[in-house]
């Protein structure tokens, strides 16, 4: 018989670099201490049975399962199932039941945490042995196909690889990464959440990943070296320039300018220039509203107001964007004075309410 055991797997934070990962860019994420807990033990009956104990409800799916349920995060689980038998994987039915603190549609990925978390408890329950950066792919490859989100690997590859006080490199055309130790002594990282979702979100990113994939073929036609936005420079996009229309050179710019942008802010964290690391964190969100249009009022308010805010170094939108969350890097000092300050302007800017989430860099998804 086997035994329960319990997964945590958390959210994550970007520091910077948003857009890059389906680009096979760099990006600067990092694992945080908001998560789900999963419980996984054996089952008498023939079904997976599963709970989401936040949301208090319950479905039953055959370990055979592919069918899509009108409920979301029943298509996370399925997705991932779907996945085990794509690999020819087999598994026993089981019971899990899982929950957490991660605030949902902030931009935190609890998607790719419930899918990763998921897939860590069954590797582990039914000792499949499947390896981190195996979690993080098919983790991701379950949302694409499944879910029908394009997403790149960012999520899934900081939920599970994330370390405590570190940001992680990744480099997403590797899928090799570099732990990044910083001293923010002084500084805090703060989360401003619009708490508002719009429902563009998930068909504008699609978009976006289609209209970077025609800037490639564009260069690729004077190079056919170039299979992705990470091999060219610039100079080879102004080359495509009368080839393509102006929103996918504006895409493909800052893509390109966004991975300089990732090396820069490590550079800048090694050597504490705090002000250097703000400001890039400004020039990219200037670049996600401006020229990859994936900002919305909600977030460039925040952003503006915290661009305005003596004491705030630098502030972005963050993850995927038309919603979620801002990260603010800001001086310890005036923490709490430019929460309540950000808190009356967004409510009288907006007619809503934001949320605030002061987060710590954590381990990544493992067994308790
Ligand atoms: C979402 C996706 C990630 C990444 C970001 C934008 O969070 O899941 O793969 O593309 O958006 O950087």
């Amino acid at each position: 018989m086997k035994k329960n055991l319990t997964v945590r797997s958390p959210g994550r934070i970007n520091l910077i670099g948003e857009h890059t990962d389906y680009n096979m860019g760099f990006v600067l994420p990092a694992a945080i201490d908001k998560a789900i807990e999963f419980t996984i033990e054996p089952t008498t009956g023939s079904m997976i049975e599963l709970t989401a104990t936040d949301l208090q409800e319950s479905v039953k799916i055959s370990p055979k399962n592919s069918v899509k349920s009108d409920i979301e995060w029943v298509n996370y689980c399925t997705g991932v199932i779907d996945q085990l038998n794509k690999k020819d994987i087999n598994i026993a039915p089981f019971k899990c039941s899982f929950g957490g603190n991660i605030p949902l549609g902030a931009g935190l990925s609890s998607s790719a945490a419930l899918s990763c978390g998921l897939l860590m408890a069954i590797s582990e329950f039914f000792e499949l042995g499947l390896s981190k950066v195996e979690i993080a792919l098919m983790a991701q490859k379950s949302e694409n196909d499944f879910v029908g989100v394009s997403c790149g690997i960012m999520d899934q590859y900081a939920c599970v690889f994330g370390e405590k006080d570190a940001l992680i490199k990744i480099d997403c055309r590797s899928l090799e990464h570099d732990i990044v130790k910083g001293d923010f002594e002084g500084y805090s990282l703060l989360l401003c959440d619009t708490k508002v979702k719009h429902s563009l979100a998930s068909t504008e990113y699609n978009t976006r990943k289609i209209e970077c994939e025609t800037g490639v073929k564009a260069m690729q036609a004077n190079n056919s070296r170039v299979k992705s936005l990470r091999d060219v420079s610039l100079t080879d996009l102004e080359e495509v320039k009368s080839k393509i229309s102006t929103d996918v050179f504006n895409r493909c710019e800052f893509v390109i300018k966004e991975n300089n942008r990732v090396l820069e802010a490590i550079k800048a964290i090694k050597l504490k220039n705090m002000e250097l690391l703000g400001a890039l964190m400004f020039q990219s969100h200037d670049g996600l509203k401006n020229k990859y249009k994936v900002s919305c009022t909600e977030l460039d308010i925040l952003a503006d107001f915290a661009k305005s805010y003596p004491g705030v170094l630098g502030a972005r939108m963050m993850g995927g964007g038309f919603g979620g969350c801002t990260i603010n890097l800001i001086k310890s000092d005036v923490l709490a004075s430019f929460k309540r300050a950000v808190a009356s302007h967004y409510k009288l800017k907006s007619g809503k309410e934001a949320a605030f989430y002061d987060i710590k860099i954590s381990d990544g998804a493992r067994k308790l």
